[in-house]
């Protein structure tokens, strides 16, 4: 057996006690962040507050259905597809068409994660600037960039910057500069 990893460096979660935490994960990118929202699960007292958005493309292409009933037992989570079907009686819409009624009292003290398809991550973002978050408070995860993980096969570099070695997380400051 041969086991390696991980790599990089994860999210920032110890600059995120006693914030506002908003989780935006399109598709697979739910997956990365499956494990912070856990945490809170365990630890919800280590934030103020946590509010989960999940988007997939349709009713059959939605990851930890179980997972994500339970997370509704604690936080408010939205969950949306882009298409519905005949048996789908919850939103349809893209996951960016909900960041304007999201409550978010105090932009400054709430945390941002986006994780998803470059689209949906540049327009994410774009929603959250204009709800007041400051750009240093969206944290965007490049994951999906990530191939041998340690700076050889230059898959994931954007630019001068190699995602694996620098993070695959990033600040929108930075992440402005890489998202495509
Ligand atoms: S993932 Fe191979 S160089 Fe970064």
């Amino acid at each position: 057996m041969f086991i390696r990893g991980p790599y990089g460096y994860g999210f920032p979660v110890e600059s995120f006690k006693n914030k506002n935490v908003v989780i935006d994960a399109g598709g697979t990118g739910l997956a990365p962040v499956k494990s912070i929202i856990n945490r809170y699960c365990k630890n919800p007292k280590e934030i103020k507050k946590l509010n989960i958005l999940v988007g997939f493309k349709s009713p059959k292409d939605i990851l930890f259905e179980d997972e994500i009933k339970k997370w509704k037992e604690k936080f408010d989570v939205l969950l949306t597809v882009d298409n519905g079907d005949e048996t789908w009686t919850g939103n349809i819409d893209l996951i960016t068409k909900f960041i304007p009624d999201l409550n978010i009292e105090s932009p400054d003290d709430t945390i941002v994660i986006v994780v998803g398809p470059p689209m949906m991550m540049k327009f994410t973002c774009l929603e959250f600037l204009k709800r007041g978050i400051p750009e240093v408070n969206i944290c965007v995860s490049f994951e999906r960039k990530m191939s041998c993980g340690i700076g050889k096969c230059r898959h994931c570099k954007i630019n001068e910057t190699y995602v694996c070695l620098e993070s695959p997380v990033f600040n929108y400051t930075k992440s402005k500069q890489l998202l495509d």
